[in-house]
């Protein structure tokens, strides 16, 4: 699979802003684009019978997942009628973090009677992913799926918080800060391919 991904040596520590972080690597980039074909593969298979899926990519994170998840999707089945659409949800006003979430770009496609696959970078405290599945519940699917590139083992996470939602997961990870493939770090670092663990060096 090609890539528009950045194949960096990613340095042992970075600063960004006013704080300075040590690196490790994670995941490299070779085996998420591995891991990437078979979910896509996958995928393709399930939504075979269906004939067509709705791809909703929650934006800004999962845009390099989900650009390689839909190729990966249509090389294994060129004859799924895909469609597309993306959302950005914030959990922000001005700089305070309110704890409510609203849409800062939303969906502009009706999702009514469609085959939805949410596609999203991680799955943390899993609340954005609980209202957003909440919101395209009301608008009557089809079905609704979501597709998450890395889940956070956080102990902090409600068990069972989506419920019996169908869930793909390419990685679990250890509940660590993480940056690459689509994962910030005040909007830095997203196009490494590899994803890597920041910890935080005291000043
Ligand atoms: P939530 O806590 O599951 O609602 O995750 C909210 C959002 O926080 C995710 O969609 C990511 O954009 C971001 N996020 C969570 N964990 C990380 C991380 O380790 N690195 C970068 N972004 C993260
Ligand atoms: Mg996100």
């Amino acid at each position: 699979m090609s890539t528009a991904l950045a194949n960096l040596e990613l340095a042992p520590t970075i600063t960004v802003g006013k704080h300075t972080y040590q690196t490790q690597p994670l995941i490299p980039g070779e085996q998420i684009q591995e891991r990437v074909d078979i979910m896509g593969q996958e995928l393709a298979s399930r939504y075979a019978d269906r004939g067509e899926v709705h791809l909703v990519t929650v934006m800004n994170g999962a845009l390099h997942f989900a650009s390689d998840l839909r190729r990966s999707m249509l090389a294994a089945n060129p004859d799924l009628t895909m469609t597309s659409d993306q959302v950005k949800v914030s959990s922000y006003t001005g700089t305070q973090s309110s704890g409510v979430l609203r849409f800062q770009s939303a969906p502009t496609i009706d999702i009514k009677d469609k085959h939805l696959l949410v596609v999203e970078d991680i799955l943390d405290s899993g609340l954005t992913l609980k209202w957003l599945m909440n919101y395209f519940h009301a608008q009557e699917p089809a079905s609704m799926e979501i597709a998450i590139a890395v889940d956070k083992d956080n102990p902090e996470r409600r068990p069972n918080l989506l419920g019996s939602t169908v869930m793909h997961t390419g990685f679990t990870i250890p509940n660590e800060f993480v940056i690459g493939y689509g994962l910030d770090v005040d909007q830095e670092y997203r196009d490494l391919q590899g994803i890597y663990t920041l910890t935080p060096v005291a000043a």
